[in-house]
């Protein structure tokens, strides 16, 4: 039989044909996902050679939330590199299944790119971390009870985010700090109880990305660095009710010197 029409790898394969002759750019070296807070990053990442709204790339959705960019940036690192910058994250609590969750991630591997590097704002769960501080991500679990692979496609899943990459993030800013990432489902955050049940299988940061978006990359063949700014305590660890204008603000503030921390590791890459 003929594949069905909507193969999730045809169309990322799609969408890679229109970013190229949108961008004029045939292939990408390196992809970035720019979660809340990163978004200035791209400025410092390298010189735009264009810049496309999403919503003209297959598969792309318009973006649900403020503080998330709809538009797909190719940038030329000092360097030499291509870098496709991914200002569109479509989240899982949107409710559009996870194909569309990891379509810019299929995409990006469709346009060449061979690193993934995925970027978020979390809670934290350790109490010495503060809001505005990046950390490193060295493995996740998945709360989400869904998977973005289909039928029997059995992926490793070893080493996800790579240890290479985070030495060589760790050249960049010996401070980073790195723990591991809970991809809930959200959007409500999480209770205090299930703050303490993620500490207790092993939890140091909760978050709605990223994990489904990793397993895809891996699956793809890519390798994969992720960060997470921490915008707020979990609840239960801050003393205060959490809000999305806080995680915002948290963002905000951290930008300069994130988005320069990021900036100088694709630089390395
Ligand atoms: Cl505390 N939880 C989740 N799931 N996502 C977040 C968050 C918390 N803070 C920022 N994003």
């Amino acid at each position: 039989p003929l594949d069905p029409p909507d193969d999730p790898f045809e169309v990322a394969r799609t969408a890679a044909a229109d970013i190229a002759r949108l961008t004029g750019v045939e292939r990408h070296d390196i992809a970035v996902t720019l979660g809340s807070g990163w978004g200035r990053a791209a400025e410092l990442i390298g010189e735009t050679v264009a810049t496309v709204p999403a919503t003209e790339v297959t598969g792309f959705s318009r973006p649900a939330l403020e503080g998330h960019v709809g538009t797909l940036r190719s940038l030329r690192t000092p360097g030499g590199r291509a870098v496709l910058v991914i200002g569109a994250r479509t989240h899982y609590y949107e409710g559009h299944g996870v194909r569309r969750v990891v379509h810019s991630v299929r995409t990006a591997a469709a346009t060449g790119a061979t690193t993934m590097v995925l970027t978020n704002g979390a809670g934290g769960i350790r109490d010495h971390w503060r809001p505005g501080q990046p950390v490193l991500i060295s493995d996740h679990i998945n709360l989400t009870a869904d998977s973005p692979l289909e039928g029997a496609t059995f992926v490793d899943l070893t080493d996800l985010y790579s240890r290479r990459l985070r030495d060589l993030a760790r050249g960049v800013d010996p401070s980073l700090d790195e723990g591991v990432y809970c991809q809930f489902r959200g959007p409500h955050y999480e209770t205090p109880a299930e703050v303490r049940m993620a500490k207790a299988i092993g939890g140091d940061i909760v978050g709605m990305s990223t994990a489904l978006e990793a397993i895809a990359a891996r699956e793809a063949g890519m390798e994969v660095l992720g960060f997470s700014l921490i915008t707020n305590l979990a609840a239960g660890i801050s003393p205060v009710p959490l809000s999305h204008a806080e995680v915002i603000e948290a963002g905000r503030e951290a930008e300069p010197v994130i988005s320069d921390l990021l900036a100088r590791v694709i630089g390395e890459l």
